[in-house]
């Protein structure tokens, strides 16, 4: 058994323990208004499933007129009230036996007229707001109880009376801002009723327009192409760029290039020099992370790393969290595998503004 099972093992009783403890104080954060809807959402469950039925052995004429019809009849209401007991938690089964009268009255008189939840939780017992409404009074919640929020986030304890701190408040959907949610946040841009993130290959990734043509300015190593917006520059192909020495090959990166020793060249000092076979024998299997090729640093935002362009990073993502790099092949060695081609394969999914940068 590997080390990390037996471990697990060695815990097990510990986090059984730990859930014991945990389980109840879990349940105690059940809100009152949650405790209600949970026990009318049992109610009305068996009382939707006892729709339709009679009692039994078919409503003859005889047990009509002898027990009443079966919808409004008791034999439905402890059907009801029995199964609703077996699916309650403790607190849901409190409920449901504090509040026998009234649900009888419901069952008897307005079970056709009125919705349980509404004329219990909500007016009767004051526990719960009616949708989109929040604490005490069941004020509205910003925006109103149409659209709160502007459809672009939550309203916090929407639906209950009870009152922490940030109830009545929007907590907005990523990209959105404002405490309607009617603003875009940093990074995005207004699209219609919709924010949408700008490019990673913006600088500050500040846009008017999603896609990396919509950048304000481009990225250290990115230029502006009519045609793809923000787009990589290819420095080895640039003249007074790339590497000079001619034991150098050149490779481009996103953003970046970097050159690398030719076959059989080691970085030593700075420079491409021959190697020494034999010395090179035991350290030919690992070779020295970054001693043979000379990285160029890109000098936006000062860290030099670019986005992976193939990378999902999704919503949460900062600008200062350009954390992968597409790495060229490092080996003096070798010579790079690498085509110009494969390293600014990115241009094509930025291009079919797909992509989430
Ligand atoms: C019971 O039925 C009504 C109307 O058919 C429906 O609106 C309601 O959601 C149902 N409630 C439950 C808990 O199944
Ligand atoms: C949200 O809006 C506030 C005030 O309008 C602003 O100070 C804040 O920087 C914005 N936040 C983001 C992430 O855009
Ligand atoms: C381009 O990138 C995609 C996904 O990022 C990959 O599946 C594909 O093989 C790449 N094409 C080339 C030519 O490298």
């Amino acid at each position: 058994m590997p080390a990390g099972g037996r471990n697990m093992l060695k815990f097990a009783p510990f986090t059984t323990l730990l859930l014991l403890i945990l389980a109840p104080s879990l349940l105690a954060e059940k809100s009152k208004c949650d405790v209600c809807k949970d026990m009318t959402k049992h109610f009305m469950e068996h009382f939707n499933k006892t729709k339709g039925h009679n009692f039994g052995g078919g409503n003859t004429a005889w047990e009509e007129k002898s027990l009443g019809t079966y919808a409004t009849s008791e034999t439905r209401l402890v059907e009801i009230q029995e199964k609703t007991a077996k699916k309650c938690d403790y607190k849901c089964g409190s409920l449901l036996e504090d509040q026998e009268e009234f649900l009888e009255e419901w069952f008897f008189k307005r079970q056709d007229k009125t919705d349980l939840f509404e004329e219990l939780c909500v007016d009767h017992l004051k526990r719960c707001c009616l949708e989109n409404r929040w604490g005490t009074d069941c004020k509205e919640c910003p925006g109103g109880v149409v659209s709160p929020c502007s459809g672009k986030g939550r309203c916090l304890g929407e639906g209950s009376r009870d009152v922490d701190k940030q109830a009545g408040t929007c907590q907005c959907n990523n990209g959105y801002n404002g405490t309607l949610c009617d603003s875009c946040r940093d990074r995005y841009v207004r699209v219609g009723e919709d924010c949408e993130e700008c490019s990673k290959l913006c600088k500050s990734q500040k846009c008017t327009a999603p896609g990396p043509k919509g950048c304000v300015e481009c990225r250290m190593g990115y230029e502006m192409l009519e045609e793809t917006g923000c787009t990589d520059i290819n420095e080895c192909e640039r003249e007074g760029m790339g590497c000079g020495d001619p034991l150098e090959n050149c490779v481009n990166s996103a953003g970046s290039y970097e050159c690398v020793c030719k076959k059989d060249y080691k970085r030593v000092d700075g420079k491409c020099q021959l190697e020494d076979l034999y010395a090179s024998e035991d350290e030919e299997d690992e070779p020295t992370e970054g001693a043979e090729t000379k990285e160029i640093e890109s000098k936006d935002e000062g860290d030099g790393k670019l986005p992976d362009e193939g990378s999902e990073e999704g919503d949460d993502f900062e600008s200062d969290d350009y954390e992968e790099v597409i790495e060229p092949e490092k080996s003096g060695d070798v010579e790079p595998k690498i085509s110009v081609d494969d390293s600014i394969n990115y241009s094509e999914t930025e291009a079919s503004g797909k992509d989430e940068l």
